[in-house]
This record gives structure tokens, sequence and C-alpha cells, in this order.
């Protein structure tokens, strides 16, 4: 099993990368915020089979959060991340302080562009361009030859797909892992306390029954939509939307075709929960 190295500051990976680069060695990252899960695990797996070198970034981005108290409030575990990376085989953790990834503050930022004005971008202004910021950061320090990603952010992934384009990076996403009762991994699940946790499986089966209503031939934006949503706010959960999008611009369907994204996000016992499903599948 690969020696696991640590690196906390840029020029250790930096030089850490460059020194695989010069002896033949493909790269992968996988960018997390820490408090890795099984979700986790999953990326890092695929990441091992891409590449024959893999890096794990952990940083919890304070350009992405657009309330200081979910910053504040965000899991962090780096001793039990590091366990995790080195049962994996995990090649090189990056773990940075704030001022090793924003030398200079957080002066120059990263215009995703209109996807990242909608949904997740409405909600949470200024998210998307503090997470293509950090994520291309990320990139010129650890110059990986792939970069996984779970599908669970479709909307990040996509951005992060358009603000990489002109790179050879290739951008791979991963089906997202759920629990048994259909709930898609987060770090933000520990968050959630028995009640909300046990409210919060309303999310995919919101997500479940508008797919299963559009195979049954429901076809209605408003009615599929009000569905799914209804299902939320039966469970004690606040929308903050339900739609159904075109998961290329993320625009909002008006006749949802196979292939097109359940896209939502609520609110339970205080967690922001996300989740998508596509139509069709
Ligand atoms: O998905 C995440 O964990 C974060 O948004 C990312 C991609 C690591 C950027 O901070």
């Amino acid at each position: 099993m690969a020696e696991l190295t640590v690196c906390s500051t840029t020029e250790e990976m930096t030089t850490l990368s460059r020194s695989w680069i010069a002896e033949g060695h493909t790269i992968a990252v996988v960018p997390t915020m820490g408090a890795l899960h099984r979700g986790h695990v999953v990326l890092i797996r695929e990441a091992l089979r891409r590449a024959n070198r893999v890096v794990v970034t952990v940083f919890v981005n304070p350009t992405q959060f657009d309330r200081a108290t979910d910053l504040d409030a965000y899991p962090r575990d780096l001793a039990a991340d590091l366990t995790t990376c080195e049962a994996e085989g995990v090649h090189a953790v990056f773990a940075p302080s704030v001022a090793e990834v924003y030398p200079q503050g957080a002066t120059t930022s990263v215009d995703p562009g209109p996807i990242a004005d909608r949904l997740e971008g409405e909600h949470r202004p200024g998210h998307f361009s503090g997470v293509a910021t950090v994520v291309l950061r990320l990139f010129e320090i650890v110059s990986p030859h792939v970069a996984v990603f779970g599908e669970k952010d479709a909307q990040q992934l996509a951005i992060v797909r358009s603000v990489c384009e002109p790179r050879e990076i290739d951008i791979v996403g991963v089906p997202t892992v759920r629990e048994s009762d259909g709930l898609a991994l987060s770090s933000r699940n520990v968050q959630l306390d028995p009640v909300a946790r046990q409210a919060a499986t309303a999310l995919p089966r919101a997500l479940e029954s508008v797919n299963d209503a559009w195979i049954a031939g429901l076809a209605g934006i408003d009615e599929l939509r009000a569905r799914g949503i209804g299902i939320i706010e039966e469970a004690g959960g606040e929308v903050d939307y339900l739609d159904l999008v075109d998961p290329a611009t993320f625009l909002p369907c008006s006749s949802p075709e196979r292939g097109d994204l359940i896209v939502a996000a609520a609110w339970f016992g205080g967690v922001r929960i996300i989740d998508n499903l596509q139509l069709g599948s």
C-alpha cells in the first residue's frame, strides 16, 4: 500500500506533483472539504482506477459560503480524513490553510457565467464563483490529469466542466451514493438531528415520485413540481427549489424529456440538503 504524504503548503504539494509528473506518473485529484464519508471513498476508488497517483484535497473553502454561521458549523475532522485516505491507498492529502490557498487574500475570483446564477447560485449568492475559484486554484497547485467529483452536486459539476474546458483535465462525475433509505450521502448529514434525519428522506422520495409520475405519463411541469414539493412539505421540510432542468444549462424545462434533471434543495431541522435525479432513470 502507498505511503500517505500530507502536504499543508502549496510548495510541498507542487514539488510532489512535479516530481510525480517528471517520473511519468498520472495524477488524479479528489477535491473535498473533508469530513469524508462513504461517498468520498467511492470518488477516491474511481480516482485510483484512473491514475497511478491520487491526491485528496481537504479544504473548507470560505469563499463558497454565503453565511459565516454555515462556514463555522461545517464539520471538520482531519485526523479521521487522514485515516480514511491512508486505508484507501491515497498517495497524498493536501490540507492547506486559507492563506496558502489565497495568499493575496480572496481578491480575484472566477465568474462561471449565467449557469452560476440559477438554483443553488440564486439561493447561495457567490457560491459557485467561490467553488470555481478554489477548484482552479487547487488544479494549479496539484496539476492533475483527472479530477473526480460527485454527481450529487450536479450544478457544481456542470460549472467545473465549463470553467475547466480550456484545460486538459478529464473531469469525471461519479453517481451519488445513498443510504439504504435513499438519503444521498453528504458531509452535512451529521448535522441532522434524529427527527430531521428521518424527515430528510422525503427529499429522495420526492424526486423518485416526480420521476415515477413522469414515467407514468404526467407531463405538466407545474403538476410534477407540486407533487415533489408536497412530499417534502408534508414531512416538515422547507423547499428552496424543486425544478426540472436541462442538465447542461440548468435552465428550467418547458416540456420534460428523458435525461433532464430533477433538482431540489430543502431545509430539514435547520440543515440544507440538496439532491437530484435523472428523469427516466
Ligand atoms: O463539493 C465540495 O466538496 C466543494 O464544493 C469543492 C468541490 C471541494 C470545492 O471546495
